[in-house]
């Protein structure tokens, strides 16, 4: 059994990272058995799952729709913020019922919400009936950890990382769209936020193994990377090998694969050889989630995010100025300990001004061990609320009027899968990531195609095929 910890998740050394091939040997010994995963939480955890996902396969377990008809069941949990925990624990509920009727079934959690040690306590006394407990930092574990299980409840949780591991297999949900991490953990902490302590240190791939990946996706006939990091702007800076971002970023472009993303950016150290690269490039899409948390100055000092406003605006003006037609989305928090109306008027301001193509806008929770933490909170959770709805009435305003725009205009769109909507419908993104609806068939999927938008509303596009097919 293995607790994490997290002082020692905070004072982490910089110790060299350690790079280590992935050679597991497993057995296909659940052959018949079902599995239900689910996964809460950002891209990130979603890419994680995929990996979880190749585990369970490879040890012989197939998907199933239902939790019902699970032998197996691993929920991916996310921390950022107390309702994605509190979801998790709602689910939680579902699988300890059907543990009673199906005594056999074995539950395993794994993710961010994992690497809390009040979280662990928790589950140790009061969920004993959870079979098997992982962190961020050893997914690779679970095909053994599953192998090996006796019905005792086990822990494996680390609490920091010094290790990336290369030649980890992915089931991928997507044939036409992949997700590739290119940096591991984050080591700005900010204040509010619980990333650095479940995530540990920065640790960047090294770009050969990255470009690698690359083509061999684009082999496989992938349309579409979209390179993750937590920061992916401070990607190389541990390797100290005279690479950066901009110089992977053109690395991957050259290899031609049809369309490029990256998330996240961190306003604080986004380059101008990265506006460079992205400019040139036709394949990196003209599309850049940036965000900005707060447009009050001294919020963002408290949060420790390293930029003022005004470093903000002119970094904004930057990209819009150097990157013809680009789409820029936004994180916004309401709410951190004791934010005044003045305050909340800044970040409305911020909003008006750079009229976001979107943004996701969240209350401020509070995050055990975190600085932000330990501040006393005067703002009642009314007046949260109601910033909130504030907040999104403009938002909303800015990304409707973003997507009007697009009316009778023709775009490229790389169809994805079928609608969620509308059956008969496939659905996928501009170059600017706004999502489309199209009345196309199914064979378009995994292609990029003309499409002419014939409806806008706040959070998507309709549109019919501009093209001969
Ligand atoms: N409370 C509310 N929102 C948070 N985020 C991160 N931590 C918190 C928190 N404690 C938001 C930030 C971040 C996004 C992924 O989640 O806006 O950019
Ligand atoms: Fe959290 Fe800040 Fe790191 Fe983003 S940059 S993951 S908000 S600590």
């Amino acid at each position: 059994m293995n607790l994490p910890d997290l002082k020692v998740a905070r004072n982490r050394q910089a110790t060299p990272t350690e790079y280590v091939n992935l050679e597991l040997d497993i057995k296909p010994a659940f052959k018949g058995q079902k599995y239900f995963l689910r996964t809460y939480g950002c891209q990130m955890n979603v890419h994680d799952s995929e990996e979880i996902k190749y585990y369970l396969e490879a040890l012989g377990f197939e998907a199933c729709e239902k939790l019902e008809e699970a032998d197996i069941v691993v929920l991916n949990t996310c921390a950022i913020r107390e309702n994605a925990k509190d979801k998790v624990y709602g689910y939680l509920g579902r699988c300890k019922h059907l543990k009673k009727i199906k005594p056999n079934l074995i539950i395993c959690l794994a993710g961010c919400l994992m690497q809390e040690p009040h979280e662990i306590d928790e589950l140790k006394s009061k969920h004993d009936y959870v079979d098997i407990i992982i962190g961020t930092h050893n997914i690779y574990e679970l095909p053994k950890l599953i192998a090996v299980h006796t019905g005792k409840q086990n822990i494996e949780v680390f609490s920091n990382s010094d290790k990336v591991f290369e030649n980890i297999k992915y089931s991928r949900d997507s044939k036409v769209s992949a997700w590739i991490n290119i940096a591991y953990g984050c080591d700005k902490f900010c204040t509010y936020c619980i990333v650095p302590y479940t995530r540990g240190r920065e640790r960047s791939r090294k770009m050969e193994n990255i470009l690698e990946e690359v083509n061999y996706l684009k082999e496989k006939g992938y349309q579409e990377i979209t390179l993750l990091g937590q920061n992916v702007n401070a990607y190389g800076t541990d390797l100290k090998l005279g690479y950066d971002f901009a110089t992977l970023l053109e690395n991957v472009a050259k290899t031609n694969i049809p369309r490029i993303r990256f998330v996240t950016s961190h306003p604080w150290n986004f380059t101008e050889a990265m506006l460079d690269v992205i400019s040139k490039y036709p394949n990196i899409m003209p599309y850049i989630h940036l965000p900005l948390q707060s447009g009050s100055n001294a919020i963002l000092k408290k949060m420790n995010r390293r930029y003022t406003r005004e470093e903000y605006l002119e970094l904004f003006r930057k990209i819009k100025q150097k990157i013809k037609n680009v789409a820029i989305t936004t994180d916004i928090i309401v709410g951190f300990p004791n934010e005044t109306e003045e305050d909340f008027l800044a970040t409305l301001d911020m909003v008006e001004t750079c009229q976001f193509d979107g943004a996701f806008t969240f209350i401020y929770s509070k995050r055990e061990g975190t600085v932000a933490a330990t501040l006393e909170d005067k703002v009642p959770k009314e007046i949260k609320e109601e910033r909130l709805k504030r907040l999104n009435k403009v938002v909303n305003k800015y990304s409707l009027a973003s997507n009007k725009r697009l009316l009778n205009q023709v775009v490229p769109v790389l169809i994805t899968k079928v609608s969620e909507k509308d059956e008969t419908k496939v659905c996928g993104y501009t170059d600017t990531f706004k999502l489309v609806n199209v009345d196309a068939p199914k064979d378009l999927i995994g292609k990029i195609v003309d499409v002419k938008i014939t409806d806008a509303k706040s959070f998507s596009l309709d549109g019919v095929l501009n093209q001969k097919i």
